[in-house]
């Protein structure tokens, strides 16, 4: 066996992930650099899962959604064994070195560049390619996935005007994204949302109400309303930012672990607002109100065209970086350019919707309402 690669998906799947396992894979081929895909993400290299990829894995996997190679959400550092957590990170370095990989490929989002650069500091060579379709990473311009999520709710809006429209109802469609609203404010544009909610914009209901009340008297009897998972009212918001600067002057470990535990439990509070703010519009408008919650339809299907041209891209520039040997990067989608970006710049960071981001202002320029005015 000569040169090998390892290579992972990890968090949750995005469409086009397969047609950058293909473009890694056939370019590092042109090398004779062989490719070994582990199964379910940091899972199959701790209990060592895995299997040669050639060129007929790669064969009609361009357009399929998923990941061939399967996926899971869990840590190196904090593997579900039984029911225990363990640390597996010693078992994974052990793999990394029987199969001598030279490096491995992690394919992910927020929660694989954290464990990427955990593996790095073990001494792994790692390179990664951004994938969420909530295109929340930073220092990319968007990610493997968020094309086709945002084509799939933008034509999920489009079908529900048609109903809310025929019953001069309100519906409010929830769109995935815990912490960022990317995908609900490119959707709710391109669809021609009324109103649209994203977690960096906290809501006063009584504005969302007289939004909703104006498009009334104006005529249009109805109005279509997306909603980020993690959209929130102001004063959700302000219990947030109380919890978050207590914790960055937490005394020590312990005490912002337990802080951290109070987060959790407001962000688990928060699910579900959507409902709660359909009844509230239902009692304030006198309106009907209807939700439809989008969830993993977003996920999956075939990758749109951007997506299978942006994995490419990413995947064949990932290769060439490997057959240099330059590793500790994440191959980011700079402009119309693939910019490798040191791993410690992405991990732990969260790319969030400025405030005067160009496609928020154009939203609120042309009418739309953020329910915060
Ligand atoms: O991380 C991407 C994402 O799709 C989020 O938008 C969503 O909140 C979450 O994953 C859902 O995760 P799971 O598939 O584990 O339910």
């Amino acid at each position: 066996m000569g040169r090998c690669i390892g290579i992972l998906t990890a968090g949750g799947d995005s469409p086009g992930l397969n047609a950058a396992i293909r473009a890694v894979g056939r370019a590092l081929a042109q090398k004779d650099i062989y490719l070994l895909g582990f199964k379910d993400g940091f899972e199959g290299l701790a209990f060592d899962k895995c299997e040669y990829l050639d060129n007929s894995t790669f064969s009609g996997i361009l357009t399929r959604g998923g990941t061939i190679l399967g996926t899971s959400r869990h840590k190196p550092h904090k593997m579900p064994v039984g029911k225990k957590f363990i640390d597996m990170t010693g078992a994974i370095v052990e793999n990394y070195h029987k199969h001598q990989l030279e490096g491995l490929i992690c394919l992910g989002g927020g929660g694989t560049h954290k464990s990427a650069l955990r593996l790095m500091k073990q001494g792994l060579n790692i390179i990664t390619m951004p994938k969420t379709i909530d295109n929340d990473l930073a220092e990319t311009d968007t990610s493997i996935g968020f094309d086709t999520a945002t084509d799939i709710a933008t034509h999920a809006i489009d079908s529900l005007h048609s109903t809310a429209s025929s019953h001069n109802r309100i519906i409010l469609v929830e769109v995935m994204g815990h912490r960022a609203g990317w995908l609900t404010l490119y959707s709710g544009i391109a669809g021609g949302a009324d109103v649209i909610l994203i977690p960096e914009v906290p809501y006063d209901i009584k504005y969302i109400a007289e939004a909703i009340l104006r498009r009334n008297r104006e005529g249009k009897k109805f109005s279509i309303v997306p909603v980020a998972e993690g959209a929130m009212s102001i004063d959700v918001a302000a219990k947030f930012d109380k919890l978050h600067k207590q914790k960055a002057e937490a005394k020590d470990k312990d005490a912002a672990e337990k802080i951290s535990d109070k987060l959790a439990e407001l962000d688990r509070l928060n699910s579900g607002a959507t409902l709660r703010i359909s009844q509230q519009l239902e009692e304030m408008t006198g309106l009907e109100s209807r939700v439809t919650i989008l969830g993993h339809l977003q996920r999956g299907g075939v990758p749109s065209a951007a997506d299978r041209l942006l994995a490419t891209r990413l995947g064949v520039e990932c290769a060439q970086s490997i057959i240099e040997g330059k590793f500790g990067v994440m191959m980011s989608a700079r402009g119309g350019n693939v910019i490798p970006v040191p791993i410690e710049d992405v991990a732990g960071k969260l790319k969030l919707v400025p405030a005067d981001d160009i496609l928020l202002n154009a939203a609120r320029n042309s009418g739309i309402s953020f329910g915060d005015c």
